[in-house]
């Protein structure tokens, strides 16, 4: 299965989740989640034929930017490299790929990538599912030379935002920093109190209300 990310012609970022037929009319809607939070609603519907039209001004409504799916096994080894300037360690590029075949946090994740519409993978992220409500991201990664054109952040919130409609419930989500949090800050992390800081340099950062209940607090300490 895959999403198409789509921007409106205003700026922001949504997620098209399926399309429906209208029980009376037969059309064809389209339905979609926004990737940011909207007071109203999260997601929306609307029909295909004006969800794939023009506006007043003669531009596409829902620009379609990129497609969201899991990462298939045999892509694994590419989506890694995009760390390997980041973690590599000394490593050769085989090396670092073959560390993860015994990293716990790798092995029971659930990756995700997003991709140009020719195929070309563009950053992937991957998440680890913790307990009910919670969950963790880590190895957010893009190719080297797609950096800084805001992928990063589109895969962050389109991947939370699919998480958190499968929950059907509240859900929070922790991941450890190792660059700048401003691009965490903005998809709505905040950095945790000075007590669950074990890992510095890496910031461990969460959504949601703090202090942690104490059930969610032992995923900080044991993370990595
Ligand atoms: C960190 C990384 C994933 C960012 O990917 P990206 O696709 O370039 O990120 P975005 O374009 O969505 O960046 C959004 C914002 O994040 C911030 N940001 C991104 N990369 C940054 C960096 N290297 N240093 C400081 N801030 C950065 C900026 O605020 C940026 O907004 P701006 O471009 O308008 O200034 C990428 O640099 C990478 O793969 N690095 C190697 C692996 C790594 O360190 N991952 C982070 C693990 S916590």
């Amino acid at each position: 299965m895959s999403w198409t990310l789509h921007r409106h012609a205003k700026g922001n970022p949504y997620l098209g989740l399926t399309t429906a037929l209208h029980s009376e009319s037969k059309e064809p809607h389209v339905v979609y989640r926004c990737l940011y939070a909207n007071d109203l609603c999260q997601d929306w519907i609307r029909p295909q034929a004006m969800f794939e039209g023009v506006n007043e001004r003669g531009e596409r409504r829902f620009e379609p930017i990129a497609r969201m799916r899991i990462v298939q096994p045999e892509e694994v080894a590419t989506v890694l490299a995009f760390g390997f300037d980041a973690w590599g360690d000394g490593d050769d590029l085989t090396t670092f790929v073959a560390r993860y075949d015994d990293n716990p946090n790798h092995l029971r994740g659930t990756r995700y990538l997003l991709e140009t519409f020719d195929g070309e993978i563009l950053c992937n992220l991957n998440t680890l599912r913790f307990q009910r409500g919670l969950m963790g991201i880590a190895s957010v990664a893009t190719a080297p030379h797609h950096r800084r054109q805001g992928w990063a952040s589109l895969l962050l919130r389109a991947v939370m935002e699919l998480l958190r409609l499968q929950e059907q419930g509240p859900m929070r989500f922790l991941l450890f920093s190792e660059v700048d949090p401003a691009i965490y800050r903005a998809c709505g992390f905040r950095e945790l109190p000075e007590g669950n800081q074990h890992f510095k340099p890496s910031i461990a950062m969460a959504t949601g209300d703090f202090p942690l209940p104490s059930d969610e607090v032992r995923f900080v300490t044991r993370y990595f």
